[in-house]
């Protein structure tokens, strides 16, 4: 970690009374660390909208696998792309539902790809992309 820095910082009084009162309900126990998480939130949200850099993505789908070649569907996607899908996890929901995560890092147009022909596969109820950092700028 670089060494700290402290900055001041002028808001108006109400906003910041909102800000507290959130971050409280989520469990901060000060507003710097609360600050920071915005800040990288942001950075990695900007990282995202460069289609060239690095990203991780987990990639959670909801689908009946008695869609008939679903499952197998997904599996022979999963392969076709195994150098960028890095694991997968599987729950099964109940007897007909599973959800998938899938665990996808790569450039961030590519990640977005792959979870996009994921999500659109027929017979996938819900389907949801988060994309954090790789790690290495935040
Ligand atoms: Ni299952």
């Amino acid at each position: 970690m670089s060494e700290l820095s402290r900055i001041g910082v002028a808001i108006d009084s109400e906003l910041l009374e909102k800000f507290d009162r959130l971050i409280t309900r989520r469990g901060y126990e000060n507003r710097s660390e609360a600050f920071r998480d915005l800040i990288r939130d942001e950075l990695v949200e900007e990282s995202w909208k460069s289609p060239d850099s690095v990203v991780v993505g987990t990639v959670t789908l909801v689908y009946d696998h008695h869609v008939r070649l679903l499952s197998e569907k997904l599996t022979d996607f999963e392969h076709d792309h195994h150098k960028s899908i890095l694991s997968t996890l599987h729950v099964h929901l109940d007897h007909d539902h599973c959800l998938e995560v899938i665990v996808v890092r790569g450039r961030a147009a590519a990640v977005q790809k792959i979870a996009d022909t994921l999500i659109s596969t027929k017979g996938v109820k819900h389907g949801r992309l988060t994309i954090t950092s790789a790690g290495g700028e935040i």
